[in-house]
C-alpha cells in the first residue's frame, strides 16, 4: 500500500502557527496560569482514558497535550485502559439536539464568534473521539500495530491546539466556549462504531472528519466576508492540518480492509449503509484528493457519469460492429 502523502509526514515535528494567527503551541501550554496535573500513567491507553473522563475544555485540551508528548517522551506501550462509556463534558455549554441548536441571528454572539464556537465544539469533540479510538481498539494493538495508536494519539494532539487557538480567539473577542448550546451529534455517530474498528475509520475520519474538509474553505471566506481576518487564518490553519486526519483514517481503513481481505471501496459503502450515515456535497474535491480519499467512495455522480461513458462507448462499438456487418455483406 501507498502511504498517502500527508500520512507520510506524521513522524516530523509539526510547523509552528503562522505568529498572526497565534502564539506557537508550546508557549501556549507554558503560559496557562493553572497548570492540568501531570498525567502519572504509564501506558497510552490509560492516558486517553484520563482525557476522556477530564470534563473542563482546557484542561481536556492541555491534558491531551501532555497526554501525547509524555508518550512520545517515556516511549510508553499501548497498553490498556477501559474508556469511559462517554467523554465527561462540562455544565456549559448544554447540549442539545441538532434541531435546538441557535441560528447565527438568535445566539446573541457576532458572525465570527459564532462560527469559532461551533468549530471549538467541534475540536472539542474531535479530541474526545481520537482518544477513544486509542483507548477503545488498545485490545487490538498486536493486530493493528503501534503505528495505528501513534497516528491517533498525534491527531489528538492536532485536536488539542485547534480547539486552544479557537477558544483563545474566542477570549479575544470577549466570548468563551460554553457560551451558547452545542449539539450532540457527533459523539452519537462515535457511539455507533465503537465495537468496529472498521466502522470507526470510515465513520470518523472518512465522512465526519472529511466534511470538515468540505466546510473549511467557506467558513474562511465568511470570515474574510466578516472583515476578520485573524479567525480566518486560523481556520484556514486548523482546515489545513485536518487533511492529514482524513489521510490517516484514509490509509488505516485500506490496511484494515487488506487484513480483512476486502475491498475498501465496497466496504466504505456497506458500512455507511449499515451505520445509517449519509454523504452530503457539495465535496472540496481538491481536499479530498490531497488527503486520499478515492472520488468513488463518496462521490455517487462519477460512478454514474462513468458508467454513462461506459454505455456511450458500448453503443458506438455497436454501430461500428453494424457498419462492418454491412460493409462486409455489400463487399461479399
Ligand atoms: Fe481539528
Amino acid at each position: 500500500l501507498l502511504l498517502p502523502k500527508a500520512v507520510c509526514g506524521r513522524t516530523e515535528v509539526k510547523q509552528p502557527i503562522p505568529t498572526q494567527c497565534s502564539p506557537p503551541h508550546a508557549a501556549y501550554f507554558s503560559l496557562v496560569p493553572t497548570s492540568p496535573p501531570s498525567p502519572p500513567l504509564s501506558s497510552l491507553a490509560e492516558l486517553a482514558a484520563l482525557v476522556l473522563s477530564t470534563p473542563d475544555p482546557s484542561t481536556k485540551s492541555r491534558l491531551s497535550h501532555l497526554a501525547f508528548s509524555r508518550w512520545l517522551r517515556l516511549r510508553l506501550p499501548v497498553g490498556a485502559a477501559p474508556p469511559p462509556l462517554r467523554p465527561a463534558r462540562p455544565p456549559n455549554p448544554p447540549l442539545v439536539s441538532p434541531k435546538e441548536v441557535p441560528t447565527h441571528k438568535n445566539s446573541g454572539l457576532p458572525l465570527n464568534a459564532y462560527m469559532l464556537h461551533n468549530l471549538a465544539h467541534v475540536e472539542l469533540n474531535a479530541i474526545d473521539l481520537a482518544w477513544d479510538t486509542v483507548a477503545r481498539f488498545a485490545p487490538l494493538r498486536d493486530v493493528l500495530g503501534d503505528e495505528f495508536f501513534a497516528d491517533f494519539a498525534r491527531v489528538a494532539d492536532d485536536e488539542s491546539r485547534h480547539f486552544a487557538w479557537c477558544s483563545q480567539r474566542l477570549a479575544e473577542l470577549g466570548f468563551s466556549y460554553g457560551d451558547m448550546p452545542a449539539h450532540n451529534l457527533l459523539w452519537r455517530e462515535c457511539e455507533k462504531s465503537s465495537g468496529d474498528v472498521s466502522a470507526r475509520l470510515a465513520v470518523i475520519p472518512l465522512v465526519q472528519e472529511a466534511r470538515g474538509l468540505d466546510a473549511g474553505p467557506r467558513l474562511v471566506q465568511k470570515l474574510i466576508g466578516f472583515g476578520d481576518h485573524r479567525s480566518s487564518d486560523i481556520v484556514a490553519k486548523i482546515a489545513e492540518e485536518e487533511v492529514a486526519h482524513v489521510a490517516v483514517g484514509v490509509y488505516w481503513f485500506a490496511q484494515v480492509c487488506q487484513k480483512m481481505g476486502r475491498i475498501p471501496c465496497h466496504t466504505f459503502k456497506d458500512l455507511l449503509d449499515e451505520y445509517g450515515v449519509e454523504l452530503k456535497g457539495p465535496f472540496n474535491y481538491s481536499a479530498r484528493d490531497e488527503a486520499g480519499i478515492p472520488r468513488d467512495w463518496y462521490d455517487g455522480t462519477s460512478r454514474r457519469q462513468f458508467e454513462s461513458e461506459l454505455s456511450k462507448v458500448h453503443e458506438r462499438l455497436a454501430c461500428i460492429v453494424a457498419m462492418e456487418k454491412e460493409n462486409s455483406s455489400l463487399n461479399g
